[in-house]
């Protein structure tokens, strides 16, 4: 079987480089409104998703993740736009959630022909002080916890092969 669809979820690659040019609105509006049709348990639709383009906040999400992961590398690898991935822990599927508005939105970035990677760390960066903060600035209530982050942006080199898938992972019972 073969169509569109599956054709993008095959050819879709984390991309590590991008360029620094601004992706369009309407680019940025086609993948948020995916991320929001993404399934929730439920259908509670509980993750909210954070948009970061300004440079001030750019450079201070991009200095709180590499906090956690004990680098001075940008953890976003220089992406123009950053969406912030978090979501109610009160939800018994918070987490399931938030991760797939982020599968969501990678797949419907590829198909627009921009460049994507899921990036890490964003619970441990929202439980700091100056995560908090941010949430509140936000408006964002506490309950909330981080689940991820999509950089977004125009590749700035050719889209790698996908690894052989590994054997074994389907299981007929
Ligand atoms: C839960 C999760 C966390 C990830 N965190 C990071 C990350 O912090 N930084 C990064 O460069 N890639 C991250 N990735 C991307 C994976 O490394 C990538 O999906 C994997 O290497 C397979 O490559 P592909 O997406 O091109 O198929 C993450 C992916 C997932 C699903």
């Amino acid at each position: 079987m073969n169509n569109e669809i599956l054709k993008n979820i095959k050819t879709r690659r984390s991309i590590r480089k991008y360029k620094p040019r601004q992706i369009t609105e309407d680019e940025l509006r086609a993948v948020l409104e995916a991320g929001t049709y993404a399934p929730s348990g439920r259908g509670l639709q509980s993750p909210v998703l954070v948009v970061v383009q300004d440079e001030a906040t750019m450079a201070q999400i991009v200095k709180m993740n590499a906090a956690v992961m004990g680098t001075d590398s940008n953890p976003y690898y220089g992406a123009p736009t950053v969406i912030l991935v978090l979501a109610p822990t009160d939800r018994t599927t918070w987490l399931e959630d938030g991760s797939c508005a982020l599968d969501t939105m990678m797949l419907a970035a590829h198909s627009i022909g921009l460049a994507s990677c899921w990036i890490h760390r964003e619970r441990e960066m929202f439980e700091t002080e100056e995560g908090k903060a941010l949430m509140k600035k936000w408006g964002i209530p506490e309950n909330y916890a981080g689940i991820g982050a999509l950089a977004l942006g125009y590749a700035d080199c050719q889209l790698p092969q996908p690894p052989q898938r590994k054997e074994g992972r389907i299981i007929w019972a």
